[in-house]
């Protein structure tokens, strides 16, 4: 048996025996452990660092004595001295084994480290980026010898890094041989190898060490916004996140409107591919700002969006979405440089990764929410709904997932409501009516304490109270049903009908008021017969869609449901569900997940074996098409009463009794503008 020290790496518990003199990282990579290292061991980007520990190890069958790793050496006192290292750290490249050691990588040294989210489902992502830093020490020119720089970058990556061969394109080399003189011979090249390459490509490079980090952006394309993280791709930290409202709006809110638009106006939808790009190239800029770094360094972006946004990003013509049988021109995932979209605020060779589409109507974003999700994983009944313009619905678990898209129309979001606003500062975003009194509570965005507590007036002296966001009205609709100021059918009550003078009449219709400001020349907040109808609309496009993903699995109830979207880590599950918004399942199997779609994004992001496994996985989600099917409008129809005409609601039952109130006075049926089938939003 070998008497050559031992070394026990943790946490991985990868162990060998090493010659007296090995350096840490040698071991380190000889027995495949998942430590980082940019400089190749030269003792200058400290990404190698590790823990030694010392004492008896019964667990590793190890005991570990003073001087089991050589002495501080002279790179490690000058990193220590220039930028410090934690006490006990030591770098993995310059410290050698003297005796059996047990060496702990801590997660910051770890290349493939795992990246914990914060949203309800602690889903980890594991960073395996497409694009990573290599240091390299190049040969100078020598005219006996005649190669080029290239060729003489590509055999130092090859000598010192194993990587077998490079390509770069006409703008890398035109960099290449002033920045090699500029580091004298030592540079940092960005290697990007997506997960369909066999040869990597020089994207970027920097004189000497680059030290500034590399970076991406997950973006979530929406009808209504555009949400993107700025992402380090070594560490998968997010360092800043930015929205803005998506100004296609301005042809169209929902996406069938733009699709007419295109196809009434030629040109329109160049026109449309023009303004969302240039929105992005906007929001790179404003990102990058936020995030103190130069938007050269963003080298990667991953999209996430519709069919319709999919086609207008990319400059598609997407007529064709616009009618049965709803043919995209691909499906595929799509791996594309960044500029050939006309994405210029990013770094010039920076590559764009676009998730693959499940269908016509059923884009990259249900997609997204399936790789964040990842319904056929569970062994219970899930349905997942991404609520949104258009919402995204995914039901299944390890034996199969069926995915549809439902136009829900952007009332959730706060927009087609009177009193309506985006969630801000000042927004009405959590609600609660007093059954007897039936007079409002309410928190708004931005204050702590709620309208009736003491200070909610000198915390809300800056912002005001200036609407209802989605969360809010989704909350006042529901509470108004269970404070008996609505009926089933969705029809607000006077104020001889429900005893509130806050029930005030419009027209032919009830407003119920929720704040009056009007006295200080502030709003008057209401919810209005036309909200009402509104977000019925929305509620019953979205349960139609769930419930037709029921049938199709042959089912009348799921075993939990999860409410995924931008705000959907804001909606209250119970009120949600006496609006009847989702399905019928027990309160406690009802949870967020925040932004699905944008966690799908990211994951796609920061790991390329995940890019894989979404196109794996898409390919066996089952579509269905829900505005070609009879029985969508039959639910659509039922869905329209709250919570439902015809479906119990059992375990809402349970915690909540809902009053039997109607208002109907037998007049006319005009204002039953919910049964009207919506457009696609
Ligand atoms: Fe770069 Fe050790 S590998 S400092």
């Amino acid at each position: 048996m070998s008497t050559d020290p031992l070394v026990v790496f943790t946490p991985s518990g990868k162990r060998g025996r090493f010659p007296v003199g090995t350096p840490v990282l040698t071991a380190a990579r000889q027995l495949g452990v998942d430590l980082d290292s940019v400089c190749g061991g030269r003792g200058i980007c400290s990404k190698c660092q590790v823990t030694p520990s010392y004492g008896e190890f019964s667990k590793h069958g190890v005991t570990v004595r003073e001087g089991a790793l050589s002495e501080w050496n002279k790179v490690e006192a000058r990193y220590d001295e220039k930028r410090g290292l934690k006490p006990g750290r030591r770098l993995g490249c310059q410290a050698t084994v003297q005796g059996d050691v047990v060496i702990d990588v801590p997660p910051e040294s770890q290349v493939h480290r795992q990246v914990v989210r914060k949203a309800a489902t602690a889903r980890t992502i594991v960073m395996d980026p497409a694009t990573r830093l290599y240091f390299i020490e190049v040969d100078e020119p020598d005219m006996h010898e005649p190669t080029g720089d290239l060729e003489r970058v590509a055999r130092a990556l090859r000598e010192q890094w194993e990587i077998e061969a490079v390509t770069a394109d006409l703008s890398l080399m035109a960099k290449l041989q002033p920045t090699l003189r500029k580091g004298k011979w030592q540079v940092t090249v960005a290697l990007y190898k997506g997960h369909k390459d066999t040869t990597p490509r020089i994207v970027e490079i920097w004189p000497g060490l680059h030290e500034s980090g590399l970076f991406g952006l997950a973006i979530d394309l929406g009808s209504t916004t555009i949400a993107a993280h700025l992402t380090n791709l070594d560490t998968g930290e997010v360092i800043a996140s930015s929205g803005l409202m998506n100004p296609q709006i301005r042809f169209g809110e929902d996406l069938m409107s733009r699709v007419s638009y295109a196809m009434m106006n030629p040109g329109g939808d160049a026109e449309m591919t023009r303004a969302v790009r240039d929105a992005i190239n906007d929001l790179t800029r404003v990102i990058a700002d936020e995030g103190g770094i130069d938007p050269a360094l963003i080298v990667e972006t991953v999209f996430v969006c519709n069919p319709v946004m999919h086609h207008l990003l990319l400059g598609l013509d997407p007529v064709e979405l616009g009618q049965a049988p709803f043919a995209l021109a691909t499906s595929e995932s799509l791996t594309l440089p960044a500029r050939e979209m006309g994405l210029d605020a990013m770094n010039p060779r920076a590559q764009v990764y676009i998730l693959p589409c499940i269908a016509g109507h059923v884009g990259a974003d249900c997609a997204a929410v399936a790789l964040s999700e990842e319904p056929g994983k569970s062994e219970d009944l899930v349905l997942v709904v991404d609520v949104g313009t258009n919402a995204e619905i995914l039901l299944g678990n390890t034996t199969r997932v069926l995915a549809c898209s439902s136009p829900t129309g952007p009332a959730f979001e706060g927009a087609q409501i009177s009193s309506g606003q985006r969630a801000a500062p000042g927004a009405i975003e959590r609600i609660e009516i007093d059954p007897v009194t039936k007079e409002p509570r309410f928190r708004v965005i931005g204050a702590e304490k709620w309208s009736d507590e003491e200070g909610f007036a000198e915390e809300i002296a800056t912002t005001g109270i200036t609407g209802i966001c989605g969360s809010g009205i989704i909350e006042a609709v529901a509470e108004m049903r269970m404070a008996g100021l609505l009926d089933e059918s969705g029809l607000i009550g006077s104020a001889e009908q429900t005893g509130t003078a806050r029930c005030i009449p419009e027209g032919r219709t009830h407003s119920y008021l929720v704040h009056d400001a009007t006295a200080d020349g502030g709003p008057k907040i209401t919810v209005t017969q036309g909200d009402i109808r509104a977000i019925q609309l929305a509620k019953s496009a979205l349960y139609a869609g769930a419930r037709l993903l029921m049938d199709e699995m042959k089912v009348d109830k799921v075993d939990r449901v999860v409410l995924a979207g931008a705000f959907g880590a804001h909606i209250s599950t119970r009120h949600a569900m006496v609006l009847g918004m989702i399905p019928d399942a027990p309160l406690d199997k009802v949870t967020s997940a925040g932004n699905a779609a944008g966690t799908g994004a990211r994951i796609a992001l920061c790991n390329i074996g995940a890019r894989a496994e979404i196109e794996r996985v898409v390919r066996q989600i089952t579509k269905v098409e829900t505005a070609i099917e009879p029985k969508f409008q039959e639910h659509f129809v039922a869905a329209n009463a709250i919570p439902h005409k015809t479906d119990p609601f059992p375990e809402l039952a349970k915690v909540v009794t809902l009053p039997h109130v109607s208002f109907n006075t037998g007049g006319g049926d005009e204002d039953r503008g919910g049964r009207r089938r919506r457009r696609r939003a």
